[in-house]
């Protein structure tokens, strides 16, 4: 946790809860975090059904929502798909891309993926680029190389004048929804990597003030020794933020760091 950064906690849903949930959520979590420090920043990623709730029950109040993917194209034959102006004519400003579950499951590669955040961004959306290696690249000794390959191919040709709405999630694949987070420091260890692929693309300015965030069974047990870390910005926290409660603890641990460092 860098004192110079925002710390970004952001809840990613997934295919879970109804409108009538997400009402429920966002009427618990809005008044809870409401005198946090103004260092952090808290997203929630909602399935598209679940956006204009969500907008609702936190209007006036410091979350984010965003959508958890958008299409690269304007408008069209796209069954199924969602465009960055029908985000938009909501008011959703936040938008996840490159999940492993949309590599994995819906087959997204860098290429449709760096498409999607030139897209997003070119829309003046923000944007939580994932990247993370799988445990067969992890026992293969690959993961550094995947990771930064999913970096420089996932802002191929991305100019530098956008990269103040990029933030990066180092997500490893394994740790995704096992209950097995990377320890802290090899947590720390790759976002610090992922740092310097960004200094190396875009100098040490831009790379020392974008945020990267780990993900991975991210709980209110491994929360503050992750965030904590020097290179790590926050988290994307999947299966123990579908509960506004457990969200919240979370995010109170971390406020309290923040707070305790006194820079409010
Ligand atoms: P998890 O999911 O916290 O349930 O592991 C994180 C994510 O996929 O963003």
């Amino acid at each position: 946790m860098n004192r110079s950064r925002k710390i970004i906690l952001a809840s990613n849903w997934k295919m879970n809860l109804l409108p009538e949930d997400t009402k429920i959520y966002m009427e618990k979590l809005c008044p809870m975090i409401e005198s946090m420090s103004s260092r952090l920043d808290i997203h929630t990623y909602v399935p598209y059904i679940d956006i204009q709730t969500a907008l609702e029950y936190s209007k006036n109040s410091r979350i984010k929502i965003g959508a958890q993917n958008c299409h690269f194209e304007n408008f069209g034959a796209f069954t199924g798909e969602i465009s960055t102006d029908m985000l938009l004519s909501l008011g959703v400003k936040n938008v996840i891309i490159g999940h492993s579950e949309r590599r994995k499951y819906f087959c997204e590669t860098d290429e449709i993926i760096n498409k999607k955040i030139n897209k997003a961004l070119n829309s003046n959306m923000s944007v939580i680029l994932c990247v993370g290696e799988t445990i067969k690249e992890k026992n293969a000794g690959i993961e550094l190389e995947i990771v930064e390959s999913q970096i420089v191919n996932g802002l191929k040709n991305i100019n530098n004048k956008y990269l103040n709405n990029v933030c990066i999630a180092y997500e490893p694949v394994w740790a995704i929804g096992t209950g097995k987070t990377a320890t802290s420091l090899e947590a720390d260890s790759m976002c610090k990597k992922i740092r310097s692929t960004i200094e190396k693309i875009y100098g040490k300015e831009i790379s020392m003030s974008t945020s990267i965030l780990y993900g991975g069974s991210l709980n209110l047990e491994n929360a503050e020794d992750i965030i904590i870390q020097s290179d790590i910005d926050g988290g994307l926290i999947g299966g123990a933020s579908l509960n506004p409660e457990k969200f919240y603890e979370i995010i109170d641990r971390v406020n309290n760091i923040v707070k305790k460092e006194g820079k409010d």
